[in-house]
């Protein structure tokens, strides 16, 4: 029987198979440590988690709307509005399960088969594979670390054909947490809109933000060409409930509301009401406080993986990630095996210090691993020691050894 030409290309989550390998490892009972995984490690705030509750016992157990109640549709504009000025309304936003599931709807709304879509690396994982899914042609594009890995006008306007249709602009990024300033985000409006190409914005880490740096959207420059796409997983420490969403044009948001009402209907009604209470004035303080805290883990971080040698990191401005240059550890030899990248140091890693973190190669740039701090400070301190060992004394064990 022959199969899906098209689906056969998609290849399955490279983080999730990290996170796998260390799932394992700790059901043999090892003692390893995710710095892997791209979820807050909060629960859900309580008033959230109550407005499900309620939803359950008040009978809100039926089909909704395709695009989701229009409640959380006027919060999620009301949320628009007050970060970045923004006005939408009804017509411009659908909900969906999750903002995976709102890229993928975005893309489907937008891309004919042969459309390129650039993606400046290092890109979050799954972009190129819901491009592929999408029938479109992923182009990617490096970017320098000179510029903080965010990419260029000129960088963009090099990489442009015939056949682009789109950018994704991922701002704060995953997996460098850079943060793309009003200025850059005009100058890559400019080119966009000099070359009639979409812009999908992806701003599902636009809460986590530190430093004075403010959040900025591309929306505000080339509104009618760009999606935005976010939603509470990241925000509200919500992962599994599945709510994300798109701000488009009305006639994208058309397209992507008959998409979705012949796929998955519309996102969970329980989900969708407690989504309505996370998008509310009042659950900002939960926000705020998971702020504060990944804010004291970023500086602590930052400050003890500079400390050790042969490895460095600049500070992000935004998201739960530090984007680590290891280029000063390949070709070293650290428990008996030499490091040629950073896909064998992340191995190494993982058996000889038990850290799990994530290499380079999943994001397209090798010579780099992301290290996620959505995790307890006793978590990253034991992760540092680790690693400095590693580091330090990894390649004296193996001569002691010998
Ligand atoms: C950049 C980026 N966009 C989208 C998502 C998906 O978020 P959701 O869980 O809402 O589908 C992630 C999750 O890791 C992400 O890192």
């Amino acid at each position: 029987m022959i199969l899906s030409r098209k689906n056969s290309a998609i290849s399955s989550s490279p983080t999730l198979a990290i996170d796998a390998k260390f799932k394992a490892m700790k059901e043999q009972g090892k003692d390893v440590i995710s710095f892997g995984v791209g979820e807050p490690d909060f629960d859900t705030p309580q008033n959230v988690k109550q407005a499900g509750i309620d939803a359950i016992n008040q009978g809100w157990t039926k089909y909704t709307p395709t695009r989701g109640f229009l409640k959380l549709q006027y919060v999620i504009a009301a949320q628009l509005m007050r970060d970045d000025r923004m006005v939408y309304d009804e017509g411009n936003i659908v909900v969906s399960n999750g903002t995976k599931h709102s890229l993928t709807n975005a893309f489907m709304a937008i891309l004919n088969p042969g459309d390129e879509v650039i993606i400046p690396a290092p890109y979050w994982v799954s972009y190129p594979e819901i491009v592929k899914i999408a029938d479109g042609t992923p182009v990617i594009v490096q970017t320098s670390e000179a510029n903080d890995f965010k990419i260029t006008a000129a960088e963009f306007e090099n990489s442009i054909t015939a056949n682009t249709k789109a950018i994704i602009i991922n701002s704060p990024c995953n997996p460098t947490g850079a943060v793309y300033t009003l200025e850059e985000l005009e100058s890559l409006a400019n080119v966009a809109k000099k070359h009639k190409i979409f812009a999908i914005s992806d701003e599902v880490y636009g809460q986590f933000i530190y430093n004075d740096v403010k959040h900025a959207t591309i929306a505000k420059f080339i509104p009618y060409e760009t999606i935005i796409v976010s939603g509470v997983s990241k925000s509200h420490a919500m992962t599994g409930w599945r709510i994300g969403y798109t701000a488009s044009t009305a006639e994208i948001a058309q397209i992507i509301e008959n998409i979705q009402s012949h796929t998955t209907s519309n996102a969970s009604s329980i989900s969708q009401a407690a989504a309505i209470e996370a998008f509310r004035r009042s659950s900002l303080g939960s926000v705020e406080q998971m702020r504060t805290e990944f804010n004291r883990r970023r500086l602590y971080l930052v400050d003890a993986i500079n400390k050790i040698s042969g490895i460095s990191c600049k500070a992000p401005d935004g998201a739960f990630y530090l984007w680590v240059n290891v280029k000063g550890l390949l070709g070293n030899t650290y428990y008996g095996s030499t490091i040629a990248n950073s896909y064998e140091l992340c191995e190494s890693l993982l058996e000889n210090a038990g850290i799990a973190l994530v290499p380079g190669e999943c994001f397209g740039v090798p010579g780099y691993v992301r290290w996620s701090y959505a995790a307890s400070m006793e978590n990253i301190e034991k992760g540092v020691e680790r690693l400095t060992t590693f580091v330090t004394h990894g390649e004296k064990t193996f001569v002691a050894h010998i």
